[in-house]
């Protein structure tokens, strides 16, 4: 894999974290970053709600630590320009958030909620819309006098017989978006059935003409899907989203194994020391209640394939306190 800029930004080894709601909270971003993941985008937050509502009711969707993350990307869907607009200049000046590094369009979110409001996959439907969008987004960090790069993440298309979205992926990229990233399956298809390569490829070649990095997601889960995915779509890079649940250490395996390199898979206790790591981290800025509620659709994942997983995820699902987690985990 060969370097790749991003607007500004350079990244060596591209291989990111995908969002995922309920997966991608700081301190896992965090882990994955030193197990190899490039950057990692927030999982997604409202424009609109930022724009009206402020930044304090969004902020547990945006946080972010540019000192221990390095490249920090904040994820946002909504359906209008001047929500965007808006959001990213509140984004840009409050304190918390100003050090983002990357702003993320979600244009591939299959949930009715979502698709209802015209936000994100619906806006495959509608590539003028999802051009204007990029453009509020690149004005709105003009007017910063930043040079925030703005990506966005979608899907091969909206209707199950789609194979590929080019007029999309043309309209953002000449709109000025400075990444697109592309996951193999269409809207109705959520999380099921494989990702298709070959769509993905379509859309990585609408993109060409315009000379900006092109990432392919879905099913990477080792060297070899990796390179598969690599060779098929001809992606620059590319972002990992399930395989990485509960294995940060997914990054290492990734990238040694495309670079022919060994890789030994971390012990059952290595695991669930991470998974106190995670929820630690957590602990930073929630209530130990709620980060262990938090965390009791994330910890299964941690124990997955280990002796005894089952009765352990039982168990996990059931705490309601850190020492109750440590104690099920038998960790000193
Ligand atoms: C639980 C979950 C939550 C997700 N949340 C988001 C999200 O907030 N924003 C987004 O762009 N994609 C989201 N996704 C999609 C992933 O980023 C990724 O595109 C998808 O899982 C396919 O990649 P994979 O096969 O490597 O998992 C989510 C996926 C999952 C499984």
């Amino acid at each position: 894999m060969n370097e790749v800029n991003i607007g500004n930004i350079n990244l060596t080894d591209p291989v990111c974290l995908a969002p995922m709601a309920g997966f991608s909270s700081l301190p896992f971003r965090i882990m994955c970053k030193r197990f190899g993941s490039s950057y990692a985008p927030t999982e997604l937050a409202s424009a609109r709600s930022v724009r009206f509502s402020g930044i304090d009711k969004s902020f547990r969707y945006m946080r972010i630590d540019p000192a221990r993350e390095g490249i920090s990307a904040i994820q946002l869907f909504g359906c209008e320009g001047e929500d965007f607009k808006a959001a990213i200049l509140a984004i840009f000046e409050d304190p918390r958030l100003t050090g983002v590094s990357v702003i993320d369009i979600n244009m591939g979110c299959p949930v009715p909620k979502v698709v209802k409001t015209h936000s994100g996959s619906f806006l495959m439907t509608d590539p003028c819309l999802a051009a204007s969008i990029v453009s509020a987004c690149k004005e709105a960090v003009r007017q910063a006098g930043r040079d925030t790069p703005v990506t966005v993440k979608t899907r091969i298309g909206f209707e199950a017989s789609d194979k590929g979205c080019p007029e999309l992926a043309k309209a953002v990229s000449e709109a000025g978006c400075d990444m697109l990233c592309v996951h193999g399956r269409t809207r109705p298809q959520m999380y099921s059935g494989e990702a298709d390569l070959e769509a993905i490829a379509l859309m990585r070649e609408a993109v060409r003409p315009s000379g900006i990095p092109f990432f392919a997601n879905g099913d990477i889960t080792d060297g070899a899907s990796a390179k598969h995915m690599l060779e098929v779509t001809g992606a620059d890079g590319l972002m990992v989203g399930r395989a990485a649940r509960g294995n940060p250490m997914v990054f290492e395996k990734i990238l040694r194994e495309l670079k022919g390199e060994t890789y030994t898979p971390p012990t059952d206790k290595m695991r669930k020391e991470l998974l106190m790591e995670e929820l630690e981290g957590r602990l930073e800025y929630l209530p130990e209640n709620i980060a262990v509620r938090e965390m009791r659709s994330v910890m299964p994942f941690y124990v997955k394939g280990m002796d005894g997983a089952a009765t352990l995820k039982t168990k996990l699902c059931r705490c309601n306190t850190v020492h109750e987690v440590r104690e099920v985990l038998a960790l000193e």
